[in-house]
C-alpha cells in the first residue's frame, strides 16, 4: 500500500540507520549548526544588552534627560470626567455622588496624620514664599523633605465640616492643581499689567495666580463670584522646584479650592480658568496647558 511505503519514507527521515543521520543531518552536523546559532544569538544579545547599558550611563537618576515639556505645565482639577462637565442635580445625592467620592479620595492624601513625620515634612507657611532650594538634583543629599499642605487651607472645600464639598446646597468646589514638572520653577507674572484686566489683583509677590472666569460671552454675569481657597489663592512659590519621585517621594502639590457660590441654577455654565506666569504657555492643540475648562451645570428641578 502506498501509505506504507509513505510512513517508510518519513521513517527513515527521521532516523536513517543506514548514513546514522536525524532529520537528514548526522550528529556532528547538527552539533555544528547548532554551535553556529547558539554563538549567532548569543552575539545578539550581547549587542543589545551593550546597547542598553551604554544608554543607561548617559542618564541621571533624578534628572529626566529627555524633558518634551519642561514648561508649560498642566493645569487639572478634580473632579474630572471624560467630558470635561460637572453636572449634577442638587437634590439627588446619587447625580453628585461620583464627583464628591473623587473629591474625597484625592484629598485622602492631604490628610494632616499622613504628614506628621518631620523627618519627611517641613512647615513651609501659610502665606505666599520664595522658591524653597533643597539642594540641587545631582548632589548626594538623598531624599529631600517636602512642604506639608493641609487640607484646612481649603476652607469649606477642605471637606472637612462639609463632607459634601457644597454640592448638596448647589455651591460645588473643584479643586485644581499644577502638574509635577521635575525641577521647573513656575515664574509669576512680571507685573499686573502683562496679565488680562480682570485678574491683575490677584497678582502679589511669590505666587502664580489662578484666576478663572466664564468662557463664552454669553455666560457673562451667570457664574457668580467665585471663591478662592489655597494659599495665596494660587500655587506658592515655596512648593518649587520639585525634585522628582525618587528624591521627592512624599511631594505634595499646593492646591486651589475653587468654590462657586452664586451659579445660575439650570443653565450650562463653561467656566476657563488660567494660571498667569512669565514661563506660563497656553496651546490650541493642549487643553490641559496651563488653563482647562469646564462645563458646569446644576440643576434644581
Ligand atoms: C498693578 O500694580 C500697580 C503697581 O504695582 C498698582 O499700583 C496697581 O494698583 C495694580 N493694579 C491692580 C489692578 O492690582
Ligand atoms: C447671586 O447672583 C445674582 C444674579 O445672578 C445676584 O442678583 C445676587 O445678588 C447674587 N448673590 C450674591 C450673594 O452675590
Ligand atoms: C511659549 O510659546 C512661544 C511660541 O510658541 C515660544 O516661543 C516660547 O518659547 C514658549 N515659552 C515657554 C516658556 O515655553
Amino acid at each position: 500500500m502506498p501509505s506504507n511505503k509513505d510512513d517508510g519514507g518519513w521513517k527513515k527521515f527521521l532516523w536513517n540507520s543506514e548514513t546514522g543521520e536525524l532529520m537528514g543531518r548526522t550528529g556532528s552536523s547538527w552539533f555544528k549548526i547548532g554551535l553556529f546559532y547558539v554563538i549567532f544569538y548569543g552575539c545578539l544579545a550581547g549587542i543589545f544588552i551593550g546597547t542598553i547599558q551604554a544608554l543607561l550611563l548617559t542618564l541621571s537618576n533624578y534628572k529626566p534627560t529627555w524633558q518634551d515639556r519642561v514648561a508649560p505645565p498642566g493645569l487639572t482639577h478634580t473632579p474630572r470626567s471624560d467630558k470635561s462637565e460637572v453636572a449634577f442635580n442638587l437634590n439627588d445625592l446619587e447625580t453628585y455622588l461620583p464627583y464628591t467620592r473623587a473629591l474625597r479620595d484625592f484629598l485622602a492624601q492631604y490628610d494632616d496624620e499622613k504628614q506628621r513625620d518631620p523627618t519627611k515634612f517641613d512647615d513651609c507657611g501659610d502665606e505666599p514664599a520664595d522658591y524653597k532650594n533643597r539642594g540641587n538634583l545631582e548632589d548626594e543629599l538623598g531624599s529631600r523633605r517636602a512642604c506639608r499642605f493641609s487640607r484646612r487651607l481649603l476652607g469649606p472645600c477642605s471637606g472637612i465640616e462639609d463632607r459634601e464639598f457644597g454640592f448638596k446646597e448647589g455651591k460645588p468646589c473643584i479643586i485644581v492643581k499644577l502638574n509635577r514638572i521635575v525641577n521647573f520653577y513656575p515664574r509669576p507674572p512680571s507685573s499686573n499689567e502683562t496679565i488680562p484686566e480682570e485678574a491683575q489683583y490677584k497678582v502679589q509677590p511669590n505666587i502664580i495666580p489662578l484666576y478663572c472666569t466664564n468662557k463664552k460671552e454669553e455666560d457673562a454675569g451667570k457664574i457668580g463670584e467665585i471663591k478662592y481657597y489655597g494659599i495665596g489663592g494660587g500655587f506658592p512659590l515655596q512648593y518649587y522646584p520639585y525634585y522628582g519621585k525618587q528624591l521627592h517621594p512624599q511631594y505634595l502639590q499646593p492646591l486651589v479650592a475653587l468654590h462657586f457660590t452664586n451659579l445660575t441654577l439650570n443653565t450650562e455654565l463653561r467656566v476657563e480658568c488660567k494660571v498667569y506666569g512669565e514661563n506660563i504657555n497656553y496651546s490650541d492643540k493642549d487643553r490641559y496647558q496651563g488653563r482647562f475648562d469646564i462645563k458646569i451645570q446644576v440643576n434644581s428641578l
